[in-house]
């Protein structure tokens, strides 16, 4: 099938066909992962965990994901590489601009940065200079001091209200895309149903338009961090990791996973 474009998710979102991502962090497994399903790759910061053994995503850099996302770019056939802008990369515009360039040319898409508030900002700046940007809202790791840990958000009256409002100005703000991390399902169905574009789940319920895991959890490989209850292994299904792949995709796509014990 044909590679994936940014308005072609948008037409996916309007057909209701479900988007499956994974992140991946190298050439050989992005190569399994775009072979066998896969509609779009993260390239997260989720890698200062996974892959460099920090407890956080904070001491990630712009030339890590740089160094990651070519690895991973020279692999792909089909689907739509995201790159993340690491820990204050997009504290301002101009800073954002400059870390944005260095991904795209490294071979990403799309960006993705998390947080509304002042990042409305820095969405349009980027949007406004064609550089594709997918929000990422609710649980933002890049927030842990301020949150005090890996926590579900939007759970009260207040809280739920001000994701809405957020979902909707990212979307206003020229986001392509939004990943809802850690939020109640019930909420998250209820975003997905009022913004245009489409929105990818985390531990956010079955009612998105698509869902990603990071590629260690869907394994089944001990991080040494605690594994939050929306993970699951696939690779215990799948038996290999193309099988893995492949039960991951046909589970998104025939609405299967995530069910409510992989939900909050
Ligand atoms: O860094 C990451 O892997 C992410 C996903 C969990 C959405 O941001
Ligand atoms: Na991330």
């Amino acid at each position: 099938s044909k590679p994936w474009t940014v308005p072609a998710l948008a037409e996916a979102k309007r057909q209701g066909r479900k988007l499956v991502m994974l992140t991946a962090y190298d050439a050989s497994f992005a190569r399994v992962f775009d072979a066998h399903g896969v509609d779009l790759i993260l390239i997260g910061d989720s890698l200062g965990m996974v892959v460099q053994g920090h407890d956080s995503t904070l001491p990630v850099t712009v030339d890590h994901i740089v160094y990651h996302t070519a690895a991973v770019a020279r692999s792909l056939n089909r689907a739509l590489l995201v790159a993340d802008l690491p820990f204050q990369s997009d504290a301002t515009p101009e800073r954002a601009l400059d870390a944005s360039i260095a991904l795209l040319q490294a071979g990403a898409e799309m960006v993705k940065l998390e947080g509304a508030g002042h990042k409305l900002e820095v969405i349009r700046f980027l949007s406004e200079r064609d550089i594709p940007v997918c929000a990422h809202l609710g649980l933002t790791p890049q927030s842990v001091l301020k949150f005090g840990g890996y926590k579900v958000q939007g759970r009260d009256e207040a809280a739920a209200r001000q994701l809405k409002a957020d979902a909707a100005a990212v979307a206003a703000a020229g986001a392509s895309l939004l990943v809802l991390e850690c939020v109640p399902s019930a909420l998250a169905a209820e975003i997905t149903q009022a913004i245009g574009i489409p929105t990818i789940g985390i531990g956010a319920g079955p009612g998105c338009d698509g869902q990603v895991l990071v590629q260690h959890d869907f394994l089944g490989i001990d991080t040494g961090h605690r594994r939050p209850k929306f993970v699951k292994d696939f690779l215990a299904e799948g038996g290999s990791i193309a099988g893995a792949v492949q039960a991951y995709a046909a589970a998104v796509r025939d609405g299967s996973f995530p069910d409510a014990a992989h939900s909050y």
